[in-house]
């Protein structure tokens, strides 16, 4: 089959590739990618099987590094697989090479297999857009936002998944996004926070944006501890996805 190009097409492609996210997130991400500049870097930092890579190196203008950290070592894999999945994590890997030569972008990624917290070094100059979507713990989600964050270029784009939703990458925007007046609430695609690096605009209204998205996050936990207790089984065809 030959690779897909276009938005709708690639995206809808994607959607068969195992992986959060969903088809109105891709078209966020296409959208970010597609308005780097010419010469500009994208970086995601989580990249599992490759579905979001795809999206951000198709979408991406011809002159635009692409670079995907994702050590798929076996922890951190996705919800509740923080650790022991080193046996999956290598299916992972193979995955996300064959999905990337599949969609015709494997020469456009610049894979590298490494933790975030130590690949700064393999990726030289200011981010244009920036996708977070490793670890999801408070820790390491905070690090990625802080370090990552600050490489991103004035003008440039932040993206989160899993903000409001996952418990520790909320409480990672709350500490490193909302009160330091560096970044701009733009909008969000369910669980997929854009954000833009403004330093020096009035933060009222972007502090205000975010935490206007705390009820949804109360009702994202209460409808993990509902699914994690096994209370969908009850509703049956009509229990709720897990929220992302
Ligand atoms: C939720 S998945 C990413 C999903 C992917 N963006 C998609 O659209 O399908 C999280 C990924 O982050 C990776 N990961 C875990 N810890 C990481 C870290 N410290 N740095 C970079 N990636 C990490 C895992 O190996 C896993 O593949």
């Amino acid at each position: 089959m030959s690779p897909p190009t276009g938005a709708d097409t690639v995206i809808e492609r994607a959607a068969e590739l195992d992986g959060w996210m969903s088809d109105d997130q891709g078209h966020r991400l296409w959208a970010a990618a597609a308005a780097c500049p010419t010469g500009g870097r994208i970086v995601e930092i989580g990249s599992f099987r490759g579905k979001s890579t795809v999206v951000l190196a198709a979408a991406a203008p011809a002159a635009v590094e692409v670079v995907a950290i994702d050590p798929h070592a076996g922890n951190d894999r996705g919800p509740q697989e923080i650790e022991g999945f080193a046996d999956e994590a290598a299916a992972d890997h193979e995955i996300f090479l064959a999905n990337l030569r599949a969609f015709g972008v494997a020469e456009r990624v610049r894979h590298v297999r490494a933790h975030s917290g130590s690949a700064h070094p393999e990726v030289r100059g200011p981010i244009d857009v920036l996708y977070v979507d490793g670890a999801h713990r408070y820790g390491p989600a905070r690090a990625d936002l802080r370090d990552w964050g600050a490489r991103v270029a004035d003008g440039g784009t932040l993206l989160v998944h899993d903000a409001f939703s996952s418990i520790g990458v909320t409480l990672a925007i709350l500490r490193e996004i909302t009160f330091t007046g560096r970044f701009r609430y733009v909008g969000r695609t369910r669980s997929l926070l854009e954000l833009r690096a403004e330093p020096g605009t009035p933060r009222r209204g972007h502090v205000v944006r975010v935490l206007l998205q705390l009820p949804w996050f109360a009702r994202n936990v209460g409808l993990k501890v509902a699914l994690t207790l096994g209370l969908g089984r009850l509703l049956g065809d009509r229990a709720p996805d897990w929220p992302y």
